[in-house]
């Protein structure tokens, strides 16, 4: 009895002592992956990137795939928390809250960044970049380099270029099919200078607004229209308030990826790479698949709506570009002079325009 006594208590001192080896091996921390309840909580860096357009769009899944693959290769050290819609800033204060530190990465419209940098107009330019493969030659060129340059000079650090598409025309009030049946209408745009002057020599009124007061004035008759790639006016449903639609591809609407300057100098090495290897994988994503998003989205507007849809021909464009012509001269002094001739390079190589 006393044997099978000592046989049965080293089997349960050996069967305890397995069975606690086995369970700090497989959930100890090194092995654990990280979690916010984990203690090392504040060794975890927090990047808050914020945008103002749908989930469902170039900027938005991209934004999301960034955020999944630093997560993975800094295996949850680093999180990218993303806030679209324009859920804490509107594209007028998101500049300002990232110079302050408040958000660390935006990806505001190039356009939106030509008060700050009004070299960045050169990408605004009508018909300058007519082709997917002229736009990636531009932004991964010389140009984009000395784009990203020019931003350096206020708390802010330019990281890349990432694509939606061509701009389109919708009105309440259309067909538009010459540059004439602009005129007197009025046309929501980013707010710039240089898109300002475009609609002018339309005849047309343009108002710079948010982009998420869009709908809303769209809806309410107060606005006839506005200009924008398939993928907002599909995700914001544009198309739901507008009779015409035109696609003129006559601009193009990309995104400079921006990072707190202070923050990112503040990062290791280690942390740096990490989100450098990251961006770069997304960025080839997303300049790939942008324009076939914008694609399958103008079937699913022609499937799910009765906006009457015109696609200028060839020869149409070519006059709509020579009504647009005196923009280039007229910005020259503030673009540069060089700037303009290397996008003209660009564009004579890539169209006939
Ligand atoms: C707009 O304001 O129309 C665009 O900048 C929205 C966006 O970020 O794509």
């Amino acid at each position: 009895m006393k044997a099978f006594l000592s046989v049965a208590l080293l089997l349960f001192v050996g069967l305890a002592v397995s069975i606690w080896i086995g369970f700090h091996t497989k959930f100890s921390e090194d092995t654990l992956p990280f979690d916010d309840d984990q203690k090392g909580i504040k060794d975890q860096v927090v990047i808050k990137f914020s945008h103002v357009v749908a989930e469902n769009t170039p900027k938005g899944l991209a934004a999301q795939r960034f955020a999944k693959l630093v997560d993975a290769k800094s295996d949850g050290r680093i999180k990218v928390e993303v806030i679209p819609n324009g859920g804490l800033y509107s594209d007028q204060e998101e500049l300002e809250a990232l110079e302050r530190g408040d958000v660390q990465m935006i990806a505001p419209a190039t356009t939106k960044l030509s008060t700050f940098s009004p070299k960045f107009q050169v990408l605004d330019l009508p018909y300058a970049m007519p082709t997917r493969k002229s736009i990636i030659e531009v932004l991964n060129g010389e140009i984009g380099k000395t784009l990203l340059q020019s931003i350096e000079k206020g708390n802010m650090k330019g990281l890349t270029f990432w694509t939606n598409g061509f701009k389109q025309i919708t009105t309440n009030d259309g067909p538009l099919l010459q540059p004439s049946d602009l005129n007197g209408q009025t046309f929501r745009i980013m707010p710039s200078p240089i898109l300002e002057r475009q609609f002018q020599l339309l005849n047309a009124k343009a108002v710079g607004l948010d982009f998420n007061e869009t709908y809303r004035l769209l809806e309410s008759g107060k606005l006839n229209g506005e200009e924008n790639t398939i993928s907002n006016i599909y995700s914001k449903k544009f198309f739901n308030v507008q009779s015409h639609l035109t696609i003129s591809n006559h601009g193009f609407l990309g995104y400079a990826l921006i990072m707190n300057e202070d923050f990112w100098k503040g990062l290791s090495k280690g942390q740096q790479r990490i989100l450098s290897e990251s961006l770069k994988e997304t960025t080839k994503w997303n300049q790939t698949h942008s324009f076939e998003m914008n694609e399958e989205q103008l079937s699913l507007i022609e499937k799910q709506s009765d906006i009457e849809i015109y696609h200028l021909t060839e020869e149409e464009k070519r006059n709509w570009a020579a009504y647009f012509e005196p923009v280039y001269k007229a910005f020259e002094e503030e673009i540069g002079t060089e700037l303009i001739e290397q996008i003209m390079k660009v564009r004579t190589k890539h169209s006939d325009l």
